[in-house]
């Protein structure tokens, strides 16, 4: 049976060390990080992960500040609150929760971001440094970050010419993460919804990251035996509408079956989804200490 690689411990080791670091930062430079998190609408799921990631900031230390604006808010007023955001000395990570309502340009919004204070990643100029290996000045992508870290949990830090595969080709993602795997010397296919025999393309992964969206689509025999599998997905499976079963959360990856080959596995929840926030909380700290000098 697979390794399960537990992203809650790892997570709790990023959050302890990103604690210390504000604490060290606020004694020598008197620079508490700032975090403001923009919603848009009453997305349920949207929500829940924009209350934690501020419960989580507050936790670290940090300056911590949400703006709920309704849904049918104008892009110029939400182009404006950027811009004020953009001149505040107190914040140093902007991040406005996706999806945004169809009214508005959600490109266009991102990249009226400060790319300094970008730390979701998501600014051309950060995907830009990405994509051209400067990763040492670049803000990434939180989930890809995170889930890079949990791969190097396993396989150590080189991973020089495994053959990755990375399903899914999202901005948020896919691609991202397809550039951490290259950046790090890794064979990457990028599989998606258009590839020919996707089974046989994941069976060549001894890395395979799974971020499509679509409940237990990788199947146990589509996994190399010793692969190390990364479920990204987070998909809500509705309770049946009769008999006692409840709503239940699973992954893009047929986790039973999958853990019988791989030789390490993330589960659903508590696997990839804690080192997202830690991550952010991370690009944050990292951000305000940059502006610190
Ligand atoms: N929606 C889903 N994932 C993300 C993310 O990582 N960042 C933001 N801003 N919105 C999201």
């Amino acid at each position: 049976m697979a390794e399960v690689i537990d992203g809650k411990l790892v997570a709790e080791d990023v959050v302890a060390t990103v604690k210390r670091l504000t604490a060290d930062l606020l004694a020598k430079h008197g620079v508490t990080p700032g975090l403001a998190v923009v919603i848009v609408g009453e997305d349920p799921a949207s929500q829940v992960y924009v209350s934690s990631k501020g419960k989580k900031a507050k936790e670290c230390g940090f300056h911590s500040v949400q703006h709920t604006l309704p849904a049918d808010t104008g892009e110029a007023e939400l182009l404006k609150l950027i811009g004020d955001l953009n001149a505040d000395p107190a914040i140093h990570g902007i991040l406005v929760q996706l999806p945004l309502p169809d009214h508005v340009d959600a490109g266009k919004v991102i990249q009226t971001i400060a790319p300094e204070k970008d730390v979701d990643g998501f600014h051309f100029i950060n995907v830009g440094k990405l994509g051209t290996g400067e990763l040492a000045t670049a803000f990434v992508p939180c989930t890809p970050a995170g889930s890079m870290l949990l791969i190097e949990r396993v396989r150590g830090k080189d991973l020089s010419g495994l053959n990755a595969v990375v399903v899914g080709r999202s901005n948020i993602v896919g691609k991202p993460m397809a550039n951490l795997l290259l950046a790090a010397n890794c064979t990457v296919t990028i599989a998606h919804s258009r590839t020919k025999d996707l089974p046989a393309i994941a069976r060549t992964a001894d890395i395979l990251v799974a971020a499509v969206g679509r409940p237990e689509m990788i199947k146990g025999d589509w996994v190399k035996p010793g692969a190390t599998v990364i479920d990204v997905g987070i998909n809500r499976i509705p309770a049946p509408e009769k008999g006692e079963g409840k709503s239940r959360l699973v992954g893009d990856v047929a986790y039973a079956e999958a853990a019988k080959v791989a030789g390490a596995i993330t589960p659903v929840p508590g696997g990839v989804g804690p080192m997202t926030i830690a991550m952010l909380m991370a690009n944050t700290l990292v951000s305000a200490s940059l502006a610190a000098g």
